[in-house]
């Protein structure tokens, strides 16, 4: 039976994709019969969608230059080649609308991602009121929102509305929860406020999705998206409905060929993708691979590492019928 959720991911955020980039993968995912397309809106490197309620999470948040040698978050990267000073970019909410509407007739759905409450340092930033700040001697960065501070919580609920006026109801809405260290949120205090965004979204008709993380955290009443491989067992045993994206098969950004990347680095070849065992399970909603982009910093690189592998994962998943 083919996968209901056939997805692709792309995060926009390490480095941005112009509208016109995203058409045209939208081009290739509707050739393939993929219909979700997962938007990594927000992260560390740059927030990239317009908020009329924060307009510094994109005119501060959207743009960075090359950090000090040092800074962990940059420090490794080099800054795309067109721009010597400051690196960046953001859609307008037209333009994003224009995308919703561009997936929409070609039977893929946008799907938004905005990553609470850690991988936030663009967003805090701009707005540095928002952040937590780490304890004294610990190396980690600001790159956490302080939960329990209700500015915070009303920041959140107000970039969701913008998200929820934008995109049409029954879209799935990513809230994230991945990643955040216990050293600056107990699992307790990111559970709470996960729960509080699920439910806010959920009740106003956008089924919420989160990383695996907060369920494991014991967030409940979303979907799931499982990326960490050797938890798959456990979150699936939850019963909660599951997208697959393990990290063992559906990471494309990692590399597709042996001898190319450095022989630690895991590597991810089409017959990886082929050999995948998709659970036979109602609540395993469908597949999804996830394009981070650290370093994938041009369109071409970017269509080099989703296609063909993506290509091979619809002809054995869907395309080719095999109801594997
Ligand atoms: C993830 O790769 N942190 C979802």
């Amino acid at each position: 039976m083919q996968p209901a959720w056939r997805g692709l991911h792309v995060d926009v955020s390490r480095h941005f994709f112009e509208p016109a980039v995203l058409r045209q993968f939208m081009d290739e995912m509707a050739a393939l019969r993929f219909n979700r397309l997962h938007l990594h809106l927000t992260d560390g490197p740059g927030w990239r969608l317009e908020s009329l309620r924060y307009p510094r999470l994109t005119s501060v948040g959207a743009w960075r230059k090359k950090l000090p040698e040092g800074d962990w978050n940059w420090r490794d990267h080099e800054i795309g080649s067109h721009f010597t000073t400051c690196y960046g970019g953001y859609y307008t909410q037209e333009e994003m609308r224009g995308l919703i509407a561009y997936g929409a007739a070609r039977g893929i759905m946008l799907v938004p991602e905005v990553d609470l409450p850690g991988h936030a340092y663009a967003a805090l930033v701009a707005y540095p009121e928002l952040a937590l700040e780490p304890p004294p001697g610990c190396k980690l960065g600001r790159d956490v929102l302080a939960v329990e501070n209700p500015r915070v919580r009303r920041f959140a609920r107000e970039v969701l509305d913008e998200i929820m006026e934008l995109f049409p109801p029954g879209t799935p809405i990513h809230l994230g929860g991945d990643e955040v260290d216990t050293q600056l949120l107990t699992r307790e205090q990111q559970r709470v406020f996960m729960q509080e965004m699920v439910d806010y979204v959920s009740s106003r008709g956008y089924p919420a999705i989160t990383w695996d993380e907060a369920a494991e955290n014991g967030v409940r009443g979303q979907w799931v998206m499982l990326w960490r491989a050797e938890k798959m067992e456990e979150i699936l045993a939850l019963g909660l409905p599951t997208i697959l994206c393990p990290n063992s098969h559906f990471y494309f950004d990692y590399p597709q060929r042996v001898g190319v990347a450095p022989a630690w680095q895991r590597v991810i070849t089409p017959e990886t993708v082929r050999s995948f065992r998709l659970p036979q399970a109602a609540h395993v909603l469908g597949l999804q691979a996830n394009l981070w982009s650290e370093d994938i910093k041009t369109p071409a690189r970017l269509f080099e590492m989703a296609f063909p592998r993506a290509r091979v994962m619809a002809e054995t998943f869907w395309l080719g019928a095999q109801g594997r």
